[in-house]
């Protein structure tokens, strides 16, 4: 290893052409023992058997930060290591593509912000980011309150049924409808009714999903979607949602019309504040294919990973009876009996940091992809154009090298006091939103929407692994998810009669029966 590779790193970052790189450096590749990427070997059909993200945390304990995966023809590299995942997301980007990911969710997301790569990322994004501003994320802030009611009124209903309840399908139907008003002012009402868009969501996600896990793509045969009964419902699906974006747009463009508002940094129409609204008002010159391949994009993409954050949350605090006790302490001192406010976020620390916490050991989604577009050194590996490289952040989060006590369900890692943790202060250690231009645009509106969601929940009320409910283990798709849900006991907590003692200091009450 050594000056070499570093050479060759930094002779490629300026720019110099592959061919001449190759030229000077071509010896390099004949130090065989310091320029191969180990390789996995054995049987990698375990693999298919559990989710693939388990098997990739043993191999990396065993052959490193970087080691090379072989699938048949096919083959990928793991990168488990900071700082190689810090040049491949922030400081080479410009030389990665989204690979097969574009190729697998093509089907549903177009060239939306998430698979598009080049020019059309650019000035898509450069579109996106603005409409997620301040003022937006704080207006969200009244949005998460109001679907997180209407949640707890079907918690309180399974509470004094006393029937048990599955929270992963709750907390799509959650964020569905959140994400549904927050990006283009559509009411999904998903906790309510099953009405046709909502099942037509629910069956594009879940052949994103199965398509992102299948080993042959079956899909591409042209006959089969117009035969498979399977592949038929899809492409009816998609009509529907794409119909329905369609009618969507054109409501917003007569309101965007009709309306006086100047158009400016932190505009925001107070009727609707959707994402769309300020897409349209901003005069943003764009296809309505693309349009509607962005907004579509972004329902996705804010939908089942806000879900298997909470998912996930509820799972650990089940398991940690001690770190619920204090949260539900801090939600209790700082919530009234309103809605959580923005001023409330900066107050809501430990919540936050169980978010934080939750974010390391389930990170949605678990590995990031990518394909190199030129030759490029990873470490002191040279590799070659089109590489299809896994970034998986599971192992980097749970990496004995990095942190104490790794798997173990400990927000207190992070002191109440210091800075948020992210991709930058976490050296690429931690990467929650991912990292470099690339990086999550709802990183901010996200981590508000699950602590308002948790506060709110555990406020009023407290909640246990049911009885003789089936263990919780995971599969993957695009996020991670549970095998057979998460069947919860929910109990309403008892608010305390508040009894007026005349002429004597305030009492601490015991935490654990402090109301809602
Ligand atoms: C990208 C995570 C919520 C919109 C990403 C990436 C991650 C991520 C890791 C980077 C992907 C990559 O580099 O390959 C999360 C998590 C969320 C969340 C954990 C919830 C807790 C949201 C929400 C929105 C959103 C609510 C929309 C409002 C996007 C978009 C991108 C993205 C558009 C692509 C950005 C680009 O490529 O320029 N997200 N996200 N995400 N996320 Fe999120």
């Amino acid at each position: 290893s050594g000056f070499p590779f570093v050479a060759l790193r930094s002779l490629s970052k300026l720019g110099v052409p592959s061919a001449i790189l190759e030229f000077l450096f071509g010896w390099v590749d004949a130090h065989e023992e310091c320029a191969k990427i180990p390789e996995a070997k054995g049987s990698i059909g375990a693999i298919r058997s559990e989710a693939f993200f388990i098997p990739l945390y043993e191999l990396y304990l065993r052959y490193g930060g970087i080691f090379r995966l072989n699938f048949g023809p096919k083959s990928f590299l793991i990168v488990s290591d900071p700082s190689i995942a810090k040049h491949v997301l922030r400081d080479n980007s410009k030389a990665y593509s989204k690979g097969i990911l574009a190729e697998i969710l093509e089907f549903v997301m177009g060239t939306g912000l998430i698979p598009a790569d080049g020019e059309i990322w650019r000035v898509r994004r450069r579109a996106i980011v603005p409409a997620l501003h301040k003022k937006y994320v704080a207006a969200m802030i009244n949005l998460f309150g109001q679907a997180t009611d209407r949640l707890c009124k079907t918690l309180e209903v399974a509470a004094s049924d006393g029937e048990d309840v599955e929270m992963e399908s709750l907390f799509s139907r959650l964020t569905l409808d959140i994400i549904g008003k927050a990006v283009f002012n559509y009411d999904f009402d998903s906790l309510t009714n099953d009405t046709g868009i909502v099942e037509a969501v629910y069956t594009v996600l879940r052949e994103a999903e199965d398509r992102s896990v299948a080993p042959i793509p079956i899909w591409e045969i042209p006959i089969w979607k117009d035969i498979s009964p399977r592949q038929k419902k899809v492409a009816a699906s998609l009509k529907l949602i794409n119909d329905t974006l369609d009618d969507l747009i054109a409501i917003c463009k007569r309101m965007v019309d009709e309306e006086e508002l100047q158009f400016h940094e932190e505009y925001m129409n107070e009727q609707d504040p959707s994402i769309l609204h300020f897409l349209l008002a901003s005069g943003d010159d764009v296809s309505s294919k693309q349009l509607r391949d962005d907004l579509m994009t972004m329902l996705i993409a804010g939908h089942e990973t806000s879900a298997a954050v909470l998912t996930w949350t509820f799972y650990l605090l089940s398991k940690e009876p001690s770190v619920m006790s204090k949260l539900q302490e801090e939600v209790d001192s700082v919530l009234g009996d309103q809605f959580p406010t923005i001023e409330d976020m900066k107050k809501l620390k430990y919540a936050t940091r169980v978010i934080n916490e939750s974010l390391r050991l389930y990170p949605q989604p678990p590995v990031l992809i990518r394909r190199s577009l030129e030759d490029d050194v990873l470490g002191k590996y040279p590799i070659r154009r089109g590489e299809d490289i896994f970034i998986s952040v599971w192992n980097l989060h749970r990496s004995p090298k990095h942190w104490d006590d790794a798997s173990k369900f400990k927000p207190e890692r992070w002191p109440l006091d210091g800075p948020n943790p992210n991709e930058t202060n976490q050296n690429f250690s931690y990467l929650p939103f991912g990292g470099g231009p690339r990086k999550c645009v709802g990183d901010l509106f996200a981590s508000y929407e699950t602590v308002v969601a948790l506060a709110m929940l555990v406020q009023q009320f407290d909640f246990q692994l049911a009885v003789g409910a089936p263990p919780v283990k995971m599969t993957t798709g695009a996020t991670i998810h549970t095998t057979d849900g998460l069947k919860m006991t929910v109990t309403k907590r008892i608010k305390r009669p508040i009894v007026p003692v005349l002429d004597m200091p305030t009492l601490k009450m015991d935490s654990s029966v402090i109301l809602s």
